[in-house]
């Protein structure tokens, strides 16, 4: 399978093509500049291409760039993603004095992504953190997606079990973004608190 990580070039980006790669997919790097993205593919054993022919060739399109220009990367590939399932990973957070916060948009930023793309859209790995993908042994932890779609949904579980050493869930409906992505700002809260790295373990289930 085909994985398109546009923004890829960035820490979470980097630690899903490593890791993606590890487990046999087939994984392109995406980039605004072809050069950069040539240039982390080489360096982590991936395709490199611009964010545009990443997504033509794909079968799972996932929306790494920097929180917020994921909507609007999003509405710029449009063409290029046409019916391709895409996993929005997008938290959007607001720092200040007392700690982090979600930001005050109602609404998730996938619901928003799926306003502009015409593939069906899950949210997903939000508590996954960079660091902790990028270490030798898979996080033990598990990992939350959302959608509306079921085949689109059971990729990106595929997928999230492949990253961690936990269990990859399906936390329900796309409506459920919402609130994967505003657990992303009680993890960093609960990091700087504890001085640690907070994942999410489910009991009670499975
Ligand atoms: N970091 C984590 O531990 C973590 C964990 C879970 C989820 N996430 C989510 O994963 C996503 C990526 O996180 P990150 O820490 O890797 O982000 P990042 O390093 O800040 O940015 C990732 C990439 O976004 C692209 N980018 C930056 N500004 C852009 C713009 N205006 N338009 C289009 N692309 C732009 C850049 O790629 P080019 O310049 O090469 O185009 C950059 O390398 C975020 O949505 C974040 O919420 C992160």
């Amino acid at each position: 399978m085909r994985i398109a990580l546009v923004g890829g070039t960035g820490s979470f980006g980097r630690a899903l093509a490593a890791r993606l790669a590890a487990a046999g997919y087939d994984v392109v790097i995406g980039s605004r500049d072809a050069e950069r993205a040539a240039a982390v593919g080489s360096e982590l054993g991936v395709e490199g291409a611009t964010n545009d022919d990443a997504c033509r060739a794909a079968d799972l399109v996932v929306l790494a760039t920097k929180a917020d220009a994921a909507v609007d990367t999003a509405r710029e590939l449009r063409p290029a993603i046409g019916e391709t399932p895409v996993l929005s990973v997008a938290a959007e957070l607001s720092f200040g004095p007392h700690g982090v916060v979600p930001t005050a948009d109602a609404r998730s930023v996938a619901a928003r992504i799926q306003d502009v793309v015409d593939g069906p859209v899950v949210a997903g790995l939000h508590s996954l953190a960079a660091a902790t993908l990028g270490e030798d042994e898979a996080p033990d932890e598990e990992a939350l997606v959302c959608g509306d779609d079921a085949e689109a949904k059971a990729l990106a579980l595929e997928l999230a079990g492949r990253l961690t050493a936990g269990r990859a869930l399906d936390a329900g409906p796309l409506a459920s973004a919402r609130a994967l992505e505003g657990l992303t700002a009680v993890i960093v809260n609960l990091n700087k608190r504890y001085r640690g790295r907070a994942g999410i373990r489910v009991t009670g289930v499975g």
